[in-house]
């Protein structure tokens, strides 16, 4: 085999072990990002974020579950009580301290305190 053609060889070998290794350190990184956890449930938001005020009615805190409390609230639709947690809104602070939590999240967490549909 010519010369050149060995020397072309062994410069694209090096390449590929280059990018075999280039793309092994970029998947490690994008595993170790990993993918977004699981949502957590509902429940789980509610008792690690929200039930500090929720469930006693701190400052006026609509009480979970108690239907009197949130009618009013619940006319205004979900869509505007999901801003109105991820805003703060008096006394609650924004995203009602759970500063990570996804929409997602929030809105289970607010169904969660929610009344059973009467
Ligand atoms: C530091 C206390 C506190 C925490 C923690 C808190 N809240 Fe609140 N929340 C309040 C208070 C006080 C109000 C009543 C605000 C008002 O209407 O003046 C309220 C109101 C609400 C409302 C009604 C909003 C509306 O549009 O009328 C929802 C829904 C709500 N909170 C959800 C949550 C969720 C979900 C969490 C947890 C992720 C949470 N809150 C955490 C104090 C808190």
């Amino acid at each position: 085999m010519p010369q050149v053609l060995i020397d072309l060889r062994y410069a694209m070998t090096r390449l590929f072990v280059v990018c075999g290794f280039v793309g092994l350190w970029v998947a490690a990184l994008a595993a170790a990002e990993g993918p977004a956890n699981p949502p957590r449930s509902g429940a789980e938001v509610y008792r690690d974020f929200c039930a500090v005020c929720h469930s006693g009615g701190w400052q006026g805190a609509p009480i979970a579950n108690e239907p009197s409390e949130w009618r009013e609230r619940m006319s205004a639709g979900a869509e505007a009580m999901l801003q109105n947690v991820k805003r703060g809104l008096n006394a609650m602070p924004p995203m009602g301290t759970c500063v990570d939590c996804t929409d997602e999240e929030l809105r289970s967490a607010i169904a969660e305190m929610l009344p059973p549909a009467e």
